[in-house]
């Protein structure tokens, strides 16, 4: 199925009928509104202004579309900012308040705003909760996006020392948990304790996990009363969130998800790629400029998907130049098709596009639309008119996602934990998130995204590219489970309070696999050491673990000085350094071969991907590239040889229970 996002309020009336009417033309079933109508909603406190919605609802419901209903908690009123303006946050980096003019000004601290936005939710979800049309409601729009997540505020330093309060119960647990001894930094009682922003240099990194793990809950709170509030007043009605990419939330986000009937993301692949590009050499920026990097949509899409075990959808989807990146290009003709192909190829089961019309004022007047401002069709309507066709040709819901034979374990607090304590600039848990993920899809092998506390019986391999804690009930779920578990470096080296383990690093870990860390070293990104395995050289790159092998550790991979890089016992891998991409792939090739796991020779840019008994090739490459499908594949749509930023889907088995081709 298919959506678009709406925002009736940024146009005359005489453009309601026809709007509606071509979105259902078009084959859309969704469209979401109301995400940022609060000014518009509740011109002034208590006064509300419902017919120009109730108007723009009939209308859209008498075309028969489906609505989703966004709270607009996220664009705060300037009547209510002048109420109350504890409601802004603090920047913590630089301490200052974050004025009123754009979006995202709110604190999650601040009472008052967490009673106002609960008033709204209240007042919208009472009036709208039964209307027919509306089937579904997105709380606030991306959480903690534009670096939201933590404020500096007073609120914010009240609200931590209570939370600390609860978590320590006294305060000479607290400092002793964080070590305040160093630097004579020990607090006299909770009320004194400060927020591990503005002093002279590094704070504590334990106080400032404890300050992340704070805002987390901060934000995890005021989201799951917003859900209470609309399961009340919109009882049967379905709930999502629309996230960001997950490193820029900042929130855990299976705890955010948990709740949620649908998790959605927002999909945006050229600015995310421009982004991640940035310091690449210009050939390899300008070979993804225009369809992103063949792994970045995907890798958010199995990440986000991840975050409810319910539904899947796309809310925004890019279809043309965006407006915020360093660089915005135009797709590449043929990518708005892939990337929402590719969505549904990733377990979605709506695509909606961001947004109907471009508009021709304000801050994204330069974002483009399904519709330029002038109402004619923009480039990626063809493409939509496309996947509508496709669409009711192969019934995507008749193939639902299945589970991959490999999970990579991904964790907030290791993103934390790592970001706090970098200790050489070339770490980025995110990028090496990526690039084992990068290295898997290369392979054609699927992959799942599990929280940590996830059961992973049903995988047959089981990658944490970095956890740094680990506690016994992870460690007695990896002896029982069947599945070969690889760690990469900094696993297990810390405690819940970050401290290195009394045991040494890998701490915990130490009962699957023999062995201690001696000693780190961290070198820079492009003076990376010899890495020898397999009788190859590979590069052992930034971050370097000199690692003891215990009794029965065997050493599968040795620096160029001779040194233990990778080791492994039966069921276990532990991989010490930041390998580059041809090892990353070479190794795992293995490991997936060793465990029966399938995998391919794929053209650089050709990604593969299943979903129930049907197989996804796309080809982010210009030219046409052949997909590795068997000889007796059925081809739903394309074909064998897939064209340049086109795609290919066969089906193996017959699916005896869907009625389409
Ligand atoms: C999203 C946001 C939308 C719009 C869009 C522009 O992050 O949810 O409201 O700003 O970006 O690309």
């Amino acid at each position: 199925m298919l959506g678009v996002c709406y925002y009736p309020e940024h146009w005359s009336e005489d453009l309601w009928l026809t709007d509606a009417a071509d979105m259902k033309a078009l084959g859309l079933t969704y469209v979401r509104i109301g995400e940022f109508a609060w000014s518009r909603i509740e011109p002034t406190r208590g006064e509300f202004s419902f017919d120009w919605l109730d108007k723009s609802i009939d209308i859209l419901a008498a075309a028969g579309l489906k609505i989703v209903f966004g709270i607009p908690t996220a664009t705060p009123p300037k009547w209510l900012i002048d109420e109350y303006p504890d409601i802004l946050p603090v920047n913590p980096d630089t301490a200052h308040t974050r004025g009123f003019g754009s979006r995202r000004h709110y604190d999650f601290s601040s009472k008052t705003y967490q009673k106002e936005a609960l008033r709204i939710t209240d007042v919208l979800t009472k009036r709208y909760g039964d209307t027919h049309a509306i089937v579904g409601w997105q709380t606030d729009n991306e959480l903690c996006c534009h670096d939201t997540a933590l404020s500096g505020s007073e609120n914010a330093k009240a609200g931590f020392q209570q939370w600390c309060r609860n978590r320590y119960g006294d305060v000479a647990a607290l400092n002793e948990a964080w070590g305040n001894v160093f630097w004579s930094m020990e607090y006299p009682s909770f009320d004194t304790i400060e927020l591990p922003i503005g002093a002279v240099t590094e704070t504590n990194p334990a106080h400032q996990l404890a300050y992340r793990r704070y805002s987390s809950d901060a934000v995890i709170a005021f989201h799951s009363s917003m859900i209470a509030v609309i399961r009340k007043n919109a009882p049967g009605k379905w709930i999502t969130h629309n996230f960001i990419p997950k490193e820029a939330l900042g929130v855990d986000p299976y705890a955010l998800g948990a709740e949620l009937d649908i998790a959605s993301y927002d999909n945006y692949p050229l600015g995310h790629s421009d982004i991640a590009l940035k310091d690449a050499p210009a050939e390899v920026a300008k070979r993804y400029m225009r369809t992103g990097h063949p792994d970045i949509s995907s890798y958010c899409h199995d990440t986000s998907c991840s975050f409810s075990s319910r539904d899947y959808w796309v809310m925004e989807q890019q279809p043309g130049p965006v407006n915020w990146a360093p660089h915005n290009p135009r797709p590449a003709s043929g990518m708005v098709r892939l990337w929402s192909w590719e969505a549904f190829a990733h377990g979605a089961s709506c695509i909606s596009y961001f947004r109907w019309r471009q508009v021709p004022f304000a801050q994204e007047q330069m974002h483009a639309g399904l519709r330029r401002p002038d109402n004619s069709n923009a480039s990626a309507w063809p493409e939509v008119v496309q996947v509508e066709a496709e669409l009711n040709m192969l019934n995507i819901s008749d193939y639902p996602k299945t589970r991959a034979s490999v999970a990579v374990i991904t964790d907030m607090q290791a993103l934390w934990i790592t970001s706090i304590q970098q200790q050489g600039a070339g770490y980025d848990f995110t990028k090496l998130e990526f690039a084992y993920y990068s290295a898997l899809r290369q392979l054609g092998v699927d992959v799942d995204f599990i929280s940590k506390d996830a059961a992973f019986d049903s995988y047959s391999l089981v990658i944490a590219p970095c956890l740094p804690i680990i506690d016994d009930s992870f460690i007695s779920k990896c002896e029982r489970s069947e599945a070969h578990v690889v760690f990469g470096p900094r696993s297990g080296s810390k405690t819940d309070e970050f401290s290195i383990p009394d045991a040494l690093a890998p701490g915990e870990l130490q009962s699957l696999i023999p062995m201690k860390i001696l000693s780190v070293e961290t070198l820079r990104p492009d003076c990376p050491q010899a890495l020898a395995w397999n009788g190859g050289t590979y590069e052992a790159r930034s971050w370097c673990e000199e690692i003891e092998p215990g009794d029965g550790t065997n050493v599968i991979a040795f620096y160029n000085g001779g040194g233990p890089a990778v080791v492994g016992t039966g069921k276990t891998t532990y991989i010490g350094t930041l390998p580059d991409e041809l090892f990353l792939k070479s190794f795992l090739k293995d490991k997936c071969k060793d465990m029966g796991i399938a995998v391919y020779d794929l053209p650089d840019d050709m990604r593969l991907t299943t979903r129930g008994n049907l197989t996804f090739a796309f080809n982010y490459a210009e030219g046409a590239e052949l997909a590795p499908a068997p000889a007796d594949a059925e081809f739903l749509i394309g074909r064998r040889m897939v064209g340049g930023h086109d795609l290919s889907v066969w089906r193996t088995v017959p699916n005896t229970t869907s009625n389409n081709p």
